[in-house]
């Protein structure tokens, strides 16, 4: 038997009698009442650890009966069960003190999962403990699936120590806030955080972006100048898309991090510096080293930690709360618009998001800025996410799509998954920048 005990309360008996069942297999003592009444007496006479509690309940609802629970012994952990409908009532749950929902129906496995990650975050997680001074740093990213957990666990654990971080994950997910996070949590969080954005900075001057160089080295360069490296400090560099970073650059980059030391372009003597690397990529790295476009070394060196986030649809549960979040941040206090309709919010749920976090945050800043007051209809939504494939279903259903319309809308469809971003919408299409400003000139898409 588990040293764990586990209330459910539902007043649907078959539903209790299911999770007791699962639970009892899985080795947890289980306790079931009917109602918060109910819950509550055993709640007093017996050492509780968990309580999974369904939000709609007569007589006592799960929100009072989360309140009570709480004063009651602060220490029990409350699992809310809720329906697709009332997601946005769970989300107000966990702000009053649950520590996660469940959606009905709901797998045996998933079950007892949520369960297992929960009593591992009661022994061991110093996250999910508000008195933990690293809490708060995590206000900017908002996260209660399992992986995203174990990633904020990672930041903590990393944040102090000097290794190289590299950050993976599709566009949109939430790396430069990660990148963030780990600078913030740690021993540097007063130092410089400085970016680098690979992909947009002249081929031709990156050395001596990264590196500095010292006055004649090259034409135009009519002074001494710090490299970013060297002028980080003991704060954090920030590479981001390091899959750009030119070839010749790369070996220097590995050499730099493995010595700690950098040579200006056209100086002799090494120089020390003491900046922690983070980078970051929403490219395939495999691929780039297969094509011999990135070096292995680099990568491995890089390495050492590495976060791989998850894209948004596979860890839907984050969703609710990020709408909410977003909400709060736009609002600014004018409480124009109060929350999401739940019809809404199953348009939101259902829906892939392949530009991930950010494309959700332009949703809901598109929502204030059409004026939306009160709470987010499902017709406030962008017509895209009422019907992701619409753009090329109408062209082929339609019967006389021609070749250059396929294209125009393929071409629109990648810049809205991208959120705008060329460079990543190209690469998604396969094609060249260069050939991709062509085609937008030509179809006007701009
Ligand atoms: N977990 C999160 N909680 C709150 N906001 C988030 C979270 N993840 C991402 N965001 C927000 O989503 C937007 C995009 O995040 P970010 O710029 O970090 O993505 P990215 O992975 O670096 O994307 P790209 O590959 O395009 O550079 C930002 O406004 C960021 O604040
Ligand atoms: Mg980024």
């Amino acid at each position: 038997m588990k040293d764990q005990s586990i209330l459910c309360v539902d007043d649907d008996i078959n539903l209790v009698n299911a999770l007791k069942i699962i639970l009892n297999n899985s080795n947890y003592r289980v306790f079931t009442a009917s109602d918060g009444f109910e819950a509550l007496d055993i709640l007093k006479e017996k050492p509780i650890d968990i309580a999974i509690v369904d939000y709609k309940m007569p007589r006592m609802d799960g929100v009072e009966l989360l309140k009570k629970i709480k004063e009651l012994n602060q220490k029990v952990e409350v699992l809310i069960l809720t329906g697709y409908g009332t997601i946005s009532n769970a989300v107000e749950c966990i702000k009053i003190g649950a520590f996660d929902y469940i959606i009905k129906p709901f797998r045996k496995d998933d079950i007892i999962k949520r369960i297992e990650k929960l009593s591992e975050a009661r022994t061991e997680t110093p996250v999910k403990d508000v008195t933990q001074p690293h809490y708060y740093k995590f206000d900017n990213l908002i996260s209660k699936t399992a992986k995203m957990l174990e990633i904020r666990n990672t930041i903590v654990k990393i944040a102090d120590n000097d290794s190289t971080v590299l950050i993976l994950g599709e566009t949109g997910t939430g790396k430069g806030e990660i990148a963030k996070a780990i600078h913030d949590c740690g021993k540097r969080t007063n130092k410089k955080f400085n970016i680098i954005d690979c992909a947009s900075i002249n081929p031709n001057l990156f050395e001596s972006e990264l590196f500095g160089h010292i006055k004649g080295s090259f034409t135009g360069a009519s002074k001494d100048k710090i490299g970013l490296l060297k002028t980080t400090g003991e704060g954090t560099l920030f590479l981001d898309e390091i899959a750009d970073i030119p070839k010749y650059i790369q070996v220097k980059l590995l050499r730099a991090i493995e010595e700690k030391e950098l040579r200006p372009v056209g100086a002799i003597q090494h120089q020390k510096f003491s900046a922690r690397i983070i980078a970051a990529t929403n490219t395939n790295l495999y691929e780039a080293m297969k094509k011999d476009e990135f070096r292995k070394d680099l990568y491995y060196r890089l390495s050492v930690v590495s976060i791989e986030i998850p894209a948004l649809r596979e860890r839907k549960d984050d969703i609710p709360l990020l709408v909410d979040h977003f909400i709060k941040k736009f609002d600014k206090d004018r409480k124009l618009i109060t929350g999401i309709a739940d019809e809404a919010l199953q348009v939101i749920m259902e829906y892939d998001w392949p530009g991930n976090v950010r494309e959700l945050e332009n949703c809901i800043e598109r929502a204030f800025s059409l004026g939306v007051e009160g709470k987010i209809g499902a017709d406030d939504l962008p017509y895209t996410i009422h019907t992701p494939d619409s753009c090329s279903n109408t062209v082929f259903s339609a019967g006389k799509g021609t070749m250059s319309d396929y294209e125009k809308e393929i071409i629109l469809k990648a810049l809205n998954a991208s959120n705008g971003n060329k460079r990543q919408a190209a690469r998604n299409l396969k094609i060249g920048i260069a050939t991709l400003y062509r085609k937008i000139k030509r179809y006007n898409l701009n």
